[in-house]
């Protein structure tokens, strides 16, 4: 649970300064000060910082300067509170000190991350290890112990933690509250262990994050009237609305699973809705769309061009979001008292940042991150997390006597939304086969984190890209081992090859690697530079599209198919899972 005051030297230090007893440690001059409280633009502002804190705001700091006092003439720039992202999952792709060389030159200098795939994987040891990787970097991270595991009591495998070690985690300073609760119905229908997990965040003043795809009605209300006071989830603007006229807190999603902006603001403009209660987040961003797009900038940026006031835009990257967690006190605004995260922007409307201050520290000037940024060192056993034996394409045949069988059938409607079907598909030496001309492929999982040899293969339609195989061990939130292939012996040499990287993505045909993108932290996360990594990317996704895959974004199609909180049809290790029904289905249909 976070400390208010928890981080300052001495409020003594910060009150004798505001009175110029002792000097400040840096003043800022000419400052045209967005002021998120009174929403309004202040010309000539002078700002004294002591230690990390602001100590004066108004006209004239002069009284605050001493000998060894720095003086920066900002030259009448915007200086606004630098932004957050109040919900985001960093444990994919990079280590959290080389998201933040990008993330951190957008602006942001708070995160809030919610850590779920880590811990499905390796477990507490695993949270810990990752909160331990975010120490002694130039950005603040607020932790949320993962509030979705399981996703699915009945069919989830992953790692989850204990009530004992979700509390054992909130001793810690940095983890400020429990993530997104996806499975909502768990709420509604007070699953003991769920109601449990909420209480005990209560009774440890922590947040506890929302997520309420789906909800409406009663079940949204005993929803919130647990606690639950946020939601990332409304795709448009009636979800928003309903969810604000019951006290939620809006996170407006826009990241790589989904882009919701958008389709919210105009609207929100056009109701003249409250925006005190409204936040950007990004859920999480990919190498590639975080250097392409930005991060919380953009959302601000991309906010004024649709018409929301600049003010109002920034509030909602900054203030609110230190409103709704309760540490406003601290953070969220330049005021007397406030840690002085800083932002001086060259243009408001295009949020062209010039310099960042951390703690009243300049970390940033001119696009460029000032403090070098260690990464802190990887313990063995967070490198060694695929268990999976060596495979052969034994373990892709599904057997069968007869000439044809008819099977059930994942059927890709995009990369992420599946629907079940059925085919009748031909065998050959007992193995039936899949059908590159009705674009039937094999889909298999395999149990990588226990190592348990448990796997189911299956069938899925419309992946289109012509490959031997494509596999990958990041998988949501069950991280089993994923094989889509054309052919048995391409699958097994793509899961060996995994294997022997210890995780991330590859493609292979004909026995040769077409792509790969090793990820050996936990099987989800690479420790290569950022720049690496999003070459690897680029290059998982080419050559998936360029082989005929008829997704935009290829990859989060293995990523996707384990994820037990969206329908239609979704296959684990332990088998091929009907959401709706809850039930397993065979892959051959007797
Ligand atoms: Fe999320």
């Amino acid at each position: 649970m976070y400390h208010v005051f928890s981080t300052t030297s001495s409020i003594i230090e910060t009150n004798a300064t505001a009175t110029g007893s002792i000097p400040a440690d840096t003043i800022l001059v000419n400052c045209s000060l967005v002021n998120v409280y009174t929403r309004e633009i202040q010309e000539n502002i002078q700002i004294s910082i002591k230690n990390d804190r602001i100590a004066y705001v108004g006209p004239n700091a002069i009284h605050t300067k001493g000998k060894k006092t720095t003086v920066i003439d900002v030259k009448n720039r915007f200086v606004t509170p630098s932004f957050a992202d109040p919900h985001i999952h960093i444990d994919h792709f990079t280590l959290p000190s080389e998201f933040i060389k990008k993330s951190l030159l957008c602006g942001v200098t708070s995160l809030f991350p919610d850590s779920i795939d880590i811990v499905s994987v390796s477990g507490f040891r695993g949270f810990k290890e990752f909160v331990k990787q975010t120490q002694n970097l130039p950005m603040r991270f607020f932790h949320t112990v993962p509030g979705g595991l399981p996703v699915d009591r009945k069919f989830s495998h992953g790692k989850t933690l204990s009530l004992k070690e979700e509390k054992l985690a909130t001793k810690n300073p940095s983890v400020i509250g429990l993530g997104e609760v996806f499975s909502w119905t768990k709420v509604t229908t007070r699953d003991s262990h769920t109601m449990k997990s909420l209480i005990q965040m209560h009774q440890n003043n922590c947040i506890i994050n929302g997520h309420t795809a789906g909800a409406s009605g009663k079940k949204l209300n005993a929803y919130i009237s647990s606690g639950i006071f946020s939601c990332h989830e409304p795709i448009n603007f009636e979800q928003v609305l309903e969810r604000l006229r019951l006290g939620m807190w809006i996170m407006i999603r826009e990241g790589s699973i989904r882009r919701d902006l958008k389709e919210i603001i105009p609207s929100v403009l056009r109701h003249g809705t409250y925006t005190n209660r409204l936040m950007f987040c990004s859920d999480g961003l990919d190498p590639v769309e975080l250097s392409t797009y930005g991060h919380i900038d953009h959302c601000v940026r991309e906010s004024i061009e649709l018409g929301l006031d600049p003010i109002d835009a920034i509030s909602m990257a900054s203030k609110n979001c230190f409103d709704y967690y309760k540490m406003n006190n601290d953070f969220g605004g330049i005021a007397p008292g406030k840690i002085a995260d800083i932002l001086v922007l060259d243009d408001l409307q295009k949020v062209k940042i010039n310099k960042i201050f951390l703690g009243g520290k300049l970390i940033s000037s001119n696009g460029k991150i000032l403090p070098s940024i260690k990464k802190s060192k990887l313990p063995s056993w967070i490198t060694n997390t695929v268990k999976t034996p060596v495979l052969t394409e034994n373990n892709f045949m599904i057997k069968s006597q007869k000439n044809e069988e008819n099977v059930n059938v994942i059927s890709m409607k995009s990369e992420i939304v599946t629907e079940k079907s059925t085919e009748h598909l031909k065998t050959k030496e007992d193995n039936i086969l899949p059908s590159l001309d009705k674009d039937i492929w094999k889909v298999a999982a395999f149990d990588r984190t226990f190592g348990t040899k448990k796997h189911t293969v299956g069938f899925l339609r419309n992946f289109g890209a012509e490959i031997g195989a494509f596999a990958s061990t990041w998988s949501f939130h069950e991280n089993d081992l994923i094989v889509i292939g054309s052919n048995e012996k391409d699958m097994a040499v793509a899961s060996n090859e995994l294997r022997k990287s210890q995780g991330g993505m590859i493609i292979v045909n004909n026995g040769k690697i077409l792509a790969s993108m090793p990820m050996a932290v936990s099987g989800i996360i690479s420790s290569k530079p950022i720049e690496t990594i999003s070459k690897q990317f680029l290059e998982i996704n080419h050559t998936l599209s360029d082989k005929g895959c008829k997704f935009k974004k290829p990859h989060l199609v293995p990523v996707f198919l384990p994820f037990l909180a969206l329908p239609d049809i979704r296959i684990l290790y332990s088998g091929i899972v009907d959401i709706k029904k809850r039930e397993f289905v065979p892959t051959i249909i007797s």
